[in-house]
């Protein structure tokens, strides 16, 4: 860890294609805001960088999805979020956007320079192309069957069933999830990064260089990825959203949206160093400043190894410090999905719980998966507000504030040294020793522990009342009691001013209780015993916190479990066809089969063959049900056939036709027969 003139603090910028859920906060967003806000009650100079990621291909479906304009999309998402982040409490000193004019131009001059280095190599490929769509398709926006396990709905990039990760050219019969049709290939130009030539400064810089600072989980991921060996990466793709390439015969192409992304901090901090008047130079090219990146897991390779590789190809930039990557938070036992809906989203949570940001902040950095994953549940959401919050932090507060209501008349009492019973100095040797704890778990990105050392300072509040009993002292000696209240008093004010960076609605609520001003101090002079000015007159004091009784987490789960439920009707609605003519109808040929022998194919796990007769022939169909379907139990039975379908060779056997089957959204087959028996070779229409 570098010593620092000034801090420039990034929180990874989340696309503006859907709102903000609580893994998303859990994960790259309340960790540096805690950490910021801790470094400017230090005094530290400190930027905090955020913005809407708007470019890439995440938000052209999103638009296409929604039958808007990507433009629309990321307008509407780019209010919400901010807003959201906002209400949170999370300050950043910007909330940019990469689709602004001073991103484009900043991305684009970034580009050009390392074009200008040579650092690119040009490359000709063929790549899927939507003819349709007019576009060329990413491997995501490819499925089709996959090579490995024959899952029939794998992607271009990864098959869900089996995990293997894939190329969109291996998977057989490719269709474009645009379209719906089979994409072609189409040759087309790109500008490669090599990225296997940093392969040894690489190694150098992060398992060297940083193998004892950076998180395990974030060292563990490069070393991974360092040792399997880097590719060349293309730095454009085929697209019409997005920061334009720099250069003549680019036209239609746009800068890969992980390239232009994490210049995003870059244009976002010249838009804020514009707006206050400085240079914005020093924050990413001064070799005295701290560049910290706050991110998810998935984001690693990205902030690790590709965005440092380009600031290194640069060379007019500082590199991250550090990238204090989380893992991912889950939620009642299952993984954070919005496709399932199985989420919180910030602005909902805000509508159910008005006013209790802190509260979700707080069981947000006790669970943060620094780590490992971990898990959010709405139970530990209640208890942890009414056992720790409202029993430690909020009852310590109260319990002071309402006892000085009472035997001071509201008025912070008069400190005598000669007649208080406590030594200040252990006092506030015990608070520094909170604070110091706190610091040196803050400093090293430990923001669960530096937590619980919070509490621990409460806690001790709490039993420095419980112990003194002003309660008991106040009838044969009131004075001691007020000494007591006193010190109470100013524990409250240390704590208010230590729990700002963690609840920084709580630090306000509780500085307007006890009159005040924090801008007046800075982190280390908490643990002082004259925070609260004598005599001053208190307000009547409220309370910090409420008790969540258990009908309100448990609607909060019932809404989770029916939210998913509506988005599973929803994706099972079954999907009409377009209609058609009566003749498209009446060119398939139905007819009514008996089924004269059935067997399983040797050497297949669902394939069964038939005999059918048709009356004036037999034929042979294949039909692959044999995993809910006994073939012995089928002869004699009769069927549906479609019998003009072109025959097919399947495992060497030709199949001339199909049978009919209904299929139930469990996957659960049923055979449609006449309901008498009728004639083989009966024609249905
Ligand atoms: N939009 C990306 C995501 O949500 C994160 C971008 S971070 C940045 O995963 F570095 F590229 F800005
Ligand atoms: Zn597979």
């Amino acid at each position: 860890m570098k010593q620092a003139k000034r801090y420039t603090i990034t929180a990874a910028l989340p696309y503006a294609n859907g709102p903000i859920h609580i893994g998303q906060l859990a994960g790259a967003y309340i960790s540096p805001d805690i950490f910021t806000r801790y470094l400017r009650l230090k005094g530290k100079e400190v930027v905090f960088i955020c913005g809407s990621d708007e470019n890439g291909i995440a938000i052209t479906l999103k638009a296409l999805k929604e039958g808007k304009t990507p433009q629309e999309i990321v307008d509407y998402y780019h209010e919400l979020n901010k807003k959201s982040f906002h209400d949170f409490g999370i300050s950043f000193d910007i909330y940019h956007r990469t689709s602004s004019e001073i991103h484009h131009k900043t991305a684009a001059e970034f580009f050009k320079t390392l074009y200008d280095k040579g650092e690119f190599i040009v490359e000709e490929s063929e790549q899927y192309y939507d003819e349709e769509y007019h576009q060329y398709l990413a491997d995501r926006y490819i499925s089709g069957c996959c090579p490995i396990c024959n899952h029939d709905a794998a992607y271009g990039d990864q098959c869900e069933k089996c995990g293997s990760s894939l190329n969109s050219k291996d998977l057989i019969n490719p269709v474009s999830t645009l379209s719906g049709k089979k994409p072609i290939l189409k040759k087309t130009t790109h500008w490669y990064l090599p990225m296997q030539k940093f392969e040894p400064w690489l190694k150098e810089w992060i398992l060297e260089e940083h193998k004892h600072d950076w998180k395990k989980n974030v060292y563990g991921q490069c070393k991974s990825w360092l040792e399997q060996g880097l590719q060349p990466r293309a730095m454009t793709r085929d697209l019409n959203w997005g920061v334009k390439v720099p250069l003549p015969g680019a036209e239609g192409k746009v800068l890969y949206v992980w390239l232009d992304a994490p210049i995003g901090y870059i244009s976002a901090t010249k838009a804020w160093a514009a707006e206050k008047g400085i240079d914005w130079k020093p924050w990413w090219q001064s070799d005295d400043t701290r560049l910290i990146h706050f991110i998810g897991k998935d984001n690693i390779v990205f902030h690790c190894i590709i965005f440092p590789i380009i600031l290194k190809a640069h060379g007019d930039y500082i590199l991250p410090d550090n990238v204090p990557a989380n893992e991912f938070m889950n939620m009642e036992g299952d993984k954070i999905s919005t496709s399932r809906n199985w989420a919180v989203w910030l602005h909902e949570y805000l509508e159910d719980f008005p006013d209790k940001q802190d509260v979700l902040r707080y069981v947000l950095t006790a669970n943060m998966p620094e780590t490992k994953d971990s898990e959010f549940t709405w139970k530990d959401f209640q208890s942890r507000n009414n056992n720790e919050l409202v029993a430690v932090l909020g009852n310590f507060v109260n319990r002071t504030l309402v006892l000085t209501q009472k035997y001071c008349e509201g008025k912070i009492p008069v400190y005598l040294e000669e007649v208080a019973d406590y030594k200040i100095e252990t006092i506030q040797s015990e608070i520094k020793s909170y604070l110091s704890a706190i610091e040196n778990h803050l400093n090293h990105f430990r923001f669960r522990a530096a937590l619980n050392e919070l509490m621990g300072l409460a806690r001790f509040g709490n039993k420095f009342l419980a112990d003194a009993e002003p309660w008991k002292i106040i009838k044969n000696n009131p004075e001691q009691a007020k000494q007591i209240l006193y010190i109470a008093l100013q524990i409250c004010a240390s704590l208010c001013l230590a729990c700002e960076p963690f609840l920084p609605l709580t630090a306000k609520k509780m500085a307007e209780m006890m009159c005040i001003n924090t801008k007046d101090f800075s982190w280390d002079d908490i643990g002082r015993i004259d925070l609260l000015k004598s005599k001053q007159q208190l307000p009547k004091p409220g309370l910090l916190f409420e008790k969540i009784e258990d009908g309100v987490v448990e609607q909060q789960i019932t809404k989770l479990k029916s939210n998913q439920k509506l988005r599973k009707m929803e994706k099972e609605n079954i999907q009409h066809k377009p209609l058609i003519d009566f003749n498209q109808f009446e060119n398939l040929e139905l007819l009514v089969g008996t089924i004269k022998t059935a067997e399983k194919v040797p050497k297949t796990d669902k394939l069964l063959q038939f005999t059918i007769d048709l009356g004036s022939e037999s034929r042979t169909i294949l039909s692959g049900i044999a995993d809910q379907f006994d073939p012995e139990e089928m002869i004699g039975k009769q069927v549906c056939i479609v019998a003009n379908l072109k025959p097919r060779k399947i495992k060497g056997i030709e199949s001339e036709g199909m049978i009919l089957m209904a299929e139930n959204k469990d996957g659960k087959l049923s055979i449609l027969s006449p309901s008498d028996m009728i004639e083989p070779g009966s024609v249905i229409s």
